[in-house]
């Protein structure tokens, strides 16, 4: 099958489009005819050298799929050939055929493209374990996610106005994204390029009360505001790091403000873990994109054979939302 090869890790030269063997689905897996897939940032920090697969997951870049069951493997019920499915996959999309979870497997809607459905299994089913499921947030609610504009970020603020339209949402994103932000409802936007200390801001936003969550995938640089701008019993979620891994902590007003800090990965959960994950996915969100009210929003479609440009696109910052590669 044609798929996206790399000569060792590196830039985005090191991406060639070649040959791999057809993966063979195991017990409880399926063999799925990859339509489309998208672009994520851990897509890059891989290629780079710096985040494997999991033991067990393939080498080949691409963390979903979109696209059709071709064979079902040993005891898989529920599912037939020919059904369109998106799905988590551990690794591998960037290919014309992969393989998952029976367990991760979430049907198209039929109001949906393919290249729609590429963009929610990663970006979307992140953004809900991290606000939702682990982050706690709820009704009348206040929450800062970082990053308006990036793929996360945007199906968080989509995932907000979608179940928990309440929530007072401040979003950080830079100076030439601001006024696209701005107009998906968010309460605040916040110039991040202009004020990397935001405490102030979003103090005064919350009459001094701050923040129940925040989506954070800024690390290191951020934890000092982010704490500041985290009310009582507010949870700090880190799903990222590209600031920098370590940082200075004031553990004394952490613990007066009963504040948590959770990190967060959804890629190296146990695969029954992700089969609950989606399962709570499907219950709670599939339904928002089925009568679209959520509609992914998308960048830039490429080809495979494309896919330098589009991994070009993501490390230049270019896009906002996400970047779909179509593979059939
Ligand atoms: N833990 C997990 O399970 C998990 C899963 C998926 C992704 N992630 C992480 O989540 C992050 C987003 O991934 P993605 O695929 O959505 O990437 P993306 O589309 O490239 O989004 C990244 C965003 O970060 C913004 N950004 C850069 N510097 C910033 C700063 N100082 N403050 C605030 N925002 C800043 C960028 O804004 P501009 O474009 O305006 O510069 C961009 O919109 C990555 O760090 C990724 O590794 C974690």
């Amino acid at each position: 099958m044609k798929a996206v090869l790399m000569d060792g890790f590196g830039g985005v030269e090191v991406m060639k489009i070649g040959e791999a063997d057809k993966p063979v689905a195991a017990e409880g897996q399926v063999l799925l005819k990859v339509h489309a897939t998208s672009v994520n940032r851990p897509d890059l920090v891989q290629r780079m050298g710096n985040y494997p697969p999991p033991p067990g997951d393939s080498t080949i870049l691409g963390l979903e799929v979109a696209g059709v069951i071709e064979e079902l493997g040993a005891g898989v019920t529920g599912w037939k050939v020919g059904d369109r499915v998106m799905t988590l996959v551990g690794g591998g999309s960037y290919a014309e055929f992969a393989v998952a979870y029976a367990s991760h497997l979430m049907p198209i809607p039929e109001s949906m493209s393919f290249e729609e459905a590429a963009c929610v299994c990663e970006s979307y089913i992140t953004a809900f374990l991290n606000l939702f499921m682990v982050g706690g947030l709820k009704d009348n609610n206040t929450a800062i996610i970082h990053g308006g504009g990036g793929g996360v970020n945007m199906a968080g603020v989509q995932l907000c106005k979608a179940l928990v339209p309440n929530t007072k949402l401040i979003v950080t994103a830079s100076p030439d994204k601001l006024d696209r932000v701005k107009g998906m409802g968010v309460d605040l936007v916040v110039n991040f390029k202009e004020n990397p200390d935001f405490t102030e801001i979003v103090k005064e936003f919350t009459n001094k009360k701050g923040v129940d969550v925040i989506l954070d995938h800024v690390g290191a640089k951020y934890l000092a505001p982010n704490m500041n701008s985290l009310g009582y019993a507010g949870r700090l979620v880190i799903i990222g790091v590209i600031s920098g891994i370590k940082a200075e902590l004031n553990l004394a007003l952490m613990m007066v403000k009963r504040q948590q800090i959770i990190g967060s990965v959804l890629r190296s959960r146990p695969v029954k873990d992700k089969g609950e994950i989606v399962a709570e996915f499907i219950r709670t969100a599939l339904p928002k994109f089925a009568d679209r009210t959520i509609v992914p929003i998308i960048e830039k479609v490429f080809t495979l054979d494309q896919v330098v440009e589009a991994h070009r696109m993501m490390e230049e910052d270019r896009h906002f939302g996400k970047i779909v590669i179509k593979i059939a």
